[in-house]
């Protein structure tokens, strides 16, 4: 899972550097007691904190967007890289100081730092009150319940069916034109250097209708784009019942027969329906699983956006074997290809890899280089190896490449990715992109911005155009980063 954002376009060497910290913003508050959410890590913990933030309002709390603020202070935390786990660890000392000012301040650890350490980090941080694993969401009204009498209170169990389907999720941060909606959780892979399965526990997919109830909603209210998020939404499985067909059976909503398994390019679709005015964007494709089936109806609706994130991690077949990814360079090349044949030369394609894996020779990082170099992606998202505790790869294999050699291969991987996004964004030049417009741009308040079909952020004067508009813009320009143009 990936933050697109306009800064991570530029190919961090760690994206959670850059990242933008998502804070919840302030609610009116008279007579409530106050909750401050910081998000950290994926895509799928900031639609989680909306879910958390859903759940805290029901029980009677307002969210403020002021750490100092707040009664309840939430950190959502991701335990991808230990570096993620650190920057953490360096907040809560913060919030040791803010504490001691202010005793009944409450805080609590959600997310997958949370799941992967369970009661250990209760006696490692004393500033922590409260620890809720990702499945544990619903219950936490009660856990700040046992916490305001004085309790530690936790809760990680992971469940085989929470999918949150009927919480309305409240959009924190949003700039009301683009949203995420999960439609599965947890992940079966068992990437050998993936910690997502043990703090995310078993896949499990979202009734179909909930979604699209959701999507549309979100189009009522002026969103026109929705991202549908899964650790491997390729796999994504739903199989309907009697009861279900009966609930959706209503004039005008999407009908499945019966028996009818709603795969991921028929969710594609269903969203897709919705109205051509909706845009589509889905994360994450695994290699191993994304099909025919859903490059085609990528291709059949315009409306589906002509990119996708396809994981790599590795160019070499005996790493990608050591990282369980089920895969080899050969059937990856092949998706490419695919993905070109079908969608054609312009269809946005990025990657995820990793340097530095246990073992990996000089030859094997040479081989993600021309990994590379073959898919030509438009970014990627590059890290260096971070062995994480319970793994495969930390039971079975030596973290054996010294880190200075990761950075070394890490800095050709970025230097590669740089001239190949560079070399993909001049392609643009001389095109009109249908823009859906965000907002105004980071840089300038004279200009808005707004990403292409391919994700990628274009930047334009404002003239009279407003946010959730659709333009045509003639790019004029571009960096490694972003494209600039004019509306036609
Ligand atoms: N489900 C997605 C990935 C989710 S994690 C997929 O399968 O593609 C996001 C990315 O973090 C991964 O793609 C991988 O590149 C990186 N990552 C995961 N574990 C890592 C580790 N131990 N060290 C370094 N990078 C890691
Ligand atoms: Fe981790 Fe692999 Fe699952 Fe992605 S597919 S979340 S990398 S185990
Ligand atoms: Fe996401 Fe980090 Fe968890 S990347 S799934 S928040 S470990």
């Amino acid at each position: 899972m990936t933050l697109i954002s306009e800064l991570s376009i530029l190919q961090p060497a760690d994206k959670e550097e850059v990242d933008l910290l998502r804070t919840s913003p302030d609610e009116p508050a008279v007579g409530k007691k106050r909750l401050y959410i910081e998000s950290y890590g994926c895509q799928m913990n900031f639609a989680d904190s909306e879910i958390v933030a859903s759940v805290m309002r029901n029980a009677g709390f307002a969210t403020t967007s002021t750490a100092e603020d707040a009664d309840l202070i939430f950190l959502n935390t991701c335990a991808i890289r230990e570096n993620a786990e650190q920057k953490v660890r360096n907040r809560l000392k913060h919030l040791t100081g803010l504490k001691r000012q202010k005793p009944a301040l409450l805080v609590g650890m959600l997310g997958c730092m949370a799941e992967r350490l369970k009661t250990k980090l209760l006696e490692e941080e004393k500033v922590v009150d409260i620890v809720a694993g990702p499945d544990a969401y619903r219950d936490i009204p009660k856990l700040v319940e046992e916490a305001e009498s004085g309790q530690k209170a936790v809760n990680v169990f992971l469940s085989r069916e929470e999918t949150y389907a009927d919480i309305a999720p409240i959009r924190l941060n949003s700039n009301g034109v683009t949203a995420f909606v999960s439609i599965m959780r947890g992940c079966d892979n068992m990437c050998s250097f993936c910690v997502v399965p043990f703090t995310r526990g078993r896949e499990r997919s979202r009734d179909p209708f909930s979604i699209v109830r959701e999507a549309q909603d979100l189009f009522d209210q002026g969103y026109r784009e929705v991202t549908l998020l899964g650790q491997n939404v390729d796999s994504y499985k739903w199989r309907g019942t009697e009861d279900t067909v009966q609930e959706i059976g209503e004039p005008g909503e999407p009908v499945l027969p019966t028996a009818d398994t709603v795969t991921f390019a028929k969710l594609l679709e269903l969203v897709a329906q919705i109205h051509p005015d909706l845009r589509v964007r889905f994360s994450t494709s695994h290699p191993k699983d994304i099909t025919d089936d859903v490059l085609y109806t990528m291709a059949r609706y315009d409306n589906i956006c002509n990119y996708i994130h396809l994981p790599a991690q590795s160019g070499n077949s005996r790493v990608l074997k050591l990282m369980n990814r089920t895969y080899d360079r050969p059937w990856y090349e092949d998706k490419i290809r695919s993905i070109r044949r079908i969608l054609g030369d312009d269809c946005g394609i990025s990657t995820d890899m990793i340097s530095g894996f246990c073992t990996e020779t000089e030859e094997e990082h040479q081989d993600s280089l021309s990994l590379m170099d073959f898919a030509q992606y438009d970014y990627a998202y590059m890290f260096a190896y971070s062995e994480r505790p319970g793994t495969l790869a930390a039971k079975k294999y030596a973290d054996d490449i010294p880190e200075d050699v990761k950075k070394r291969r890490l800095n050709e991987i970025i230097a590669k990715q740089l001239t190949h996004s560079a070399a993909r964004n001049q392609r643009h030049v001389g095109q009109v992109q249908r823009v859906l417009i965000e907002g105004p741009s980071k840089r300038s308040d004279a200009d808005l911005c707004g990403r292409n079909d391919q994700n990628k952020m274009v930047v334009f004067p404002r003239g009279d155009w407003q946010k959730g508009q659709y333009v045509n813009v003639l790019v004029t320009e571009c960096t490694s980063a972003t494209l600039r143009g004019e509306v036609v």
